[in-house]
């Protein structure tokens, strides 16, 4: 007999099957015991009864948590479990016994957890933000292959800045200093003029002292670039792109949802096209509820970006902010150059920024105007220019910051736990 997988026991009813499992949690009385048994697909109950076998009862009754085992039984509906499946358990084959796994199942704190990351990726929450992890990564290349775009990689040790300077991790490369990468959008803006349509997926680092629910020193970010784009094309991409990311993570990971108590019900209401406000209008908005110190010019905090957020129960878009608060590649708005062609995408309950975007200027000489204003050197963003050079299009982007998406959809307070292994302002290990 073939050993099954947890999650193909649904497919087994009224079989016997062998199962590699670890055991993360039993009760027992004198009579039966309960085993919570994982094999990293998903979760079952076995059953061991007394009166069936006394000799696996009582190895049963002894089994530590996080003891690896080849568990025998009959696969059984049962309409209780998120399965749907319940393991009639007939033998049990120890593999390793585990002794003293730190994380028991009573509550521990979030340092003490994060120290022992390593493990905790066992527990069932975690499982299953991974597993929600992974089902938007794969929704991604889905939707970027079939609207036409091609997947090309950046670079990760650079010359140069994206962000601005101010949240760079310095290193040498050889006798240069090189840094490591915010974004790949540079890269991709070359990429689109070679390619057309493309994105780039990869880690990218911020040297930021920011240590709030929203923010990780490395996190991955998805960045598609357009050439022969409009910002307005750019808006209508970004929604249907993120209207597809919570469309399969409802209709594949209903037992994760389930598993981490998000109500299916609040993503079902996200549906494109999502609402649109200037940030002149935002502002404005602001008052209204009250925010009276915040002025034209001020950039959003947090308490901010939740309040335009819960005005509209939509992922909302502020576009057009001003041209000092942006990034020095973006396109100035040709009705008013005192704000950019831009748009940040902010998602609903207080998840915060998960896109931000804008279309980039293509004029040779505006181009070489803002590197003036931002000191830019020519030596390393000498070949940026080029693209304004030959055969310049007017293009736009926007990057998608994956940790904030999980987050948000999967409903975790933290940015934290949606990464495996998170580097923060203060966490380098595991
Ligand atoms: O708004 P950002 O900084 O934009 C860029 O990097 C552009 N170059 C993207 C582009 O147009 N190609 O970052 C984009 C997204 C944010 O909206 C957010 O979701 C995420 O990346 N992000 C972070 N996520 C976690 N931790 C941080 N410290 C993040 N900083 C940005
Ligand atoms: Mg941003």
């Amino acid at each position: 007999m073939q050993n099954k997988t947890i999650k193909q026991t649904v497919n087994h009813v009224g079989e016997t099957v062998t199962i590699g499992a670890w055991l993360t949690n039993k009760r027992s009385s004198g009579k039966i015991a309960f085993l919570q048994l994982r094999d990293g697909t998903g979760f079952i109950q076995g059953i061991v009864v007394k009166a069936a076998d006394e000799d696996i009862f009582t190895k049963a009754k002894a089994l530590t948590q996080e003891t690896s085992m080849y568990v025998t039984g009959l696969v059984k509906a049962d309409e209780r479990s998120p399965l749907g499946v319940e393991l009639e358990v007939t033998d049990i084959e120890i593999i390793h016994e585990a002794v003293d796994y730190p994380i028991t199942p009573k509550e521990h704190g979030t340092e003490f957890l994060m120290d022992h990351r390593h493990l905790w990726l066992r527990s069932s929450k975690q499982h299953a933000q991974m597993v929600i992890r992974d089902q938007i990564i794969r929704a991604t290349y889905e939707f970027f292959h079939k609207e036409g775009f091609v997947q090309v990689d950046a670079p990760i040790l650079t010359s140069t800045s994206a962000e601005g300077t101010t949240e760079l991790f310095h290193t040498k490369y050889f006798d240069e200093d090189a840094y490591l990468s915010q974004s790949g959008q540079l890269y991709m803006e070359a990429a689109a003029m070679a390619l057309g349509r493309v994105y780039s997926f990869g880690p990218t680092f911020r040297a930021e002292k920011s240590k709030t629910r929203r923010h990780l020193i490395e996190f991955w970010m998805i960045e598609p670039e357009m050439a022969f784009c409009t910002h307005e094309e750019s808006l209508a991409i970004q929604e249907a792109y993120v209207q597809h990311l919570v469309s399969s993570v409802l209709e594949h990971c209903s037992v994760e949802l389930q598993t981490l108590n998000r109500d299916p019900e609040m993503l079902k209401k996200i549906l494109a096209p999502f609402p649109r406000i200037t940030y002149t209008k935002a502002i404005e908005l602001l008052h209204e509820k009250g925010f009276d110190d915040i002025v034209w010019g001020d950039d959003f905090g947090a308490p901010h970006e939740t309040a335009i957020a819960d005005h509209f129960d939509l992922p909302v878009f502020i576009t057009h902010y001003p041209t000092s608060l942006k990034a020095f590649y973006m396109k100035p708005d040709p009705n008013n150059s005192a704000v950019v062609e831009c748009a940040d995408l902010i998602a609903p309950e207080g998840y915060g920024e998960i896109i931000g975007g804008s279309a980039r200027i293509d004029d040779l000489a505006l181009m070489e105007e803002r590197y003036k204003e931002h000191n830019l050197d020519q030596e390393s963003y000498g070949w940026y220019l080029d693209l304004r050079k030959y055969g310049s299009v007017p293009h736009a982007g926007f990057g998608l910051g994956l940790e904030r998406t999980v987050a948000w959809i999967a409903g975790i307070e933290h940015v934290r736990e949606t990464i495996p292994f998170p580097r923060l302002l203060n966490r380098l290990t595991p």
